[in-house]
């Protein structure tokens, strides 16, 4: 896949930028990187402009000391877009930490949005309680090392991380996140604790948005996934089958076919 660099304010972004076509902008999560996108940009880039960053501060962006909220990494994405020449509305794809900064697009650069693809991710900010957690685990990478996190994620992003099968998937995941510095773990828990409910905003959403999750996600649940679907006027909503957070990596082909067929519905 063709990478480029690019500077954006204080941030040099990885990005991968293949194929031509209708421009579809891949977001990853958290403590991730593009790699988690992998099955999607050797499949759309065949008829689709696939663009696919690190969000600043992971895998390879790198960026300066300003706080990592979603919002100001939804405007580093609309800075990337017009530094790239896309000058066609995008279809957002993110996936958990992506989708927020997805609600946050959308609410800040309607203009460059086709549609919007919510990938296992939540509408809703933290619960005070979690929010907490959130803070206390920002003071403890610091000082811990990514191992716990590390652990600790893995276990909950994929359905059935044990089984030999997904060895391989779970391995190249731990090493994303092992291979994540420890400060931006820190400041994107700190910018997730702080992001706003976006769940207000879902019935004046003027676009077609398709909601993905795993079936077994226990992180952003179907249940909560589908009543969000419900409140977006021109929404879909898919459930995938054995797959857990990671849907997009555990099950490449379905995933593939739903966000395929929502491409090729008229608007
Ligand atoms: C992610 O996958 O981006 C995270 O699970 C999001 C979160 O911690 O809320």
């Amino acid at each position: 896949m063709k990478k480029r660099h690019v500077a954006i304010g204080e941030t040099i972004f990885q990005v991968v930028d293949e194929g031509s076509g209708p421009p579809i902008l891949f977001v990853h999560g958290f403590p991730l990187d593009h790699s988690m996108w992998r099955y999607q940009l050797e499949s759309f880039s065949r008829h689709n402009r696939v663009i696919c960053p690190d969000l600043p501060g992971f895998g390879q962006s790198k960026t300066g000391n300003s706080p990592l909220s979603m919002r100001s990494i939804a405007e580093n994405l609309a800075q990337l877009l017009d530094a790239i020449a896309v000058d066609e509305p995008i279809v957002f794809c993110g996936l958990s930490m992506g989708g927020y900064v997805g609600w946050q697009f959308w609410k800040h650069h309607r203009s460059k949005l086709a549609r919007l693809v919510a990938c296992n991710t939540r509408a809703a900010n933290d619960s005070p309680e979690v929010a907490r957690g959130r803070r206390i685990a920002a003071q403890s990478v610091q000082k811990t090392g990514n191992r716990p996190v590390a652990d600790a994620m893995i276990e909950k992003l994929f359905y059935r991380f044990d089984d030999p099968a997904k060895q391989h998937m779970v391995d190249s995941v731990d090493r994303v996140i092992m291979s994540t510095d420890s400060d931006s773990i820190a400041r994107g828990q700190i910018g997730m604790a702080q992001r706003p409910d976006a769940t207000r905003w879902l019935e004046s959403m003027d676009l077609p948005v398709l909601f993905v999750v795993g079936e077994h996600d226990v992180i952003t649940t179907p249940e909560e996934m589908k009543q969000n679907a419900t409140l977006v006027p021109r929404s879909r909503y898919l459930a995938i089958k054995n797959a857990g957070h990671l849907s997009p990596l555990e099950q490449p082909d379905e995933f593939n076919r739903g966000l395929r067929e929502f491409l090729d519905e008229v608007a």
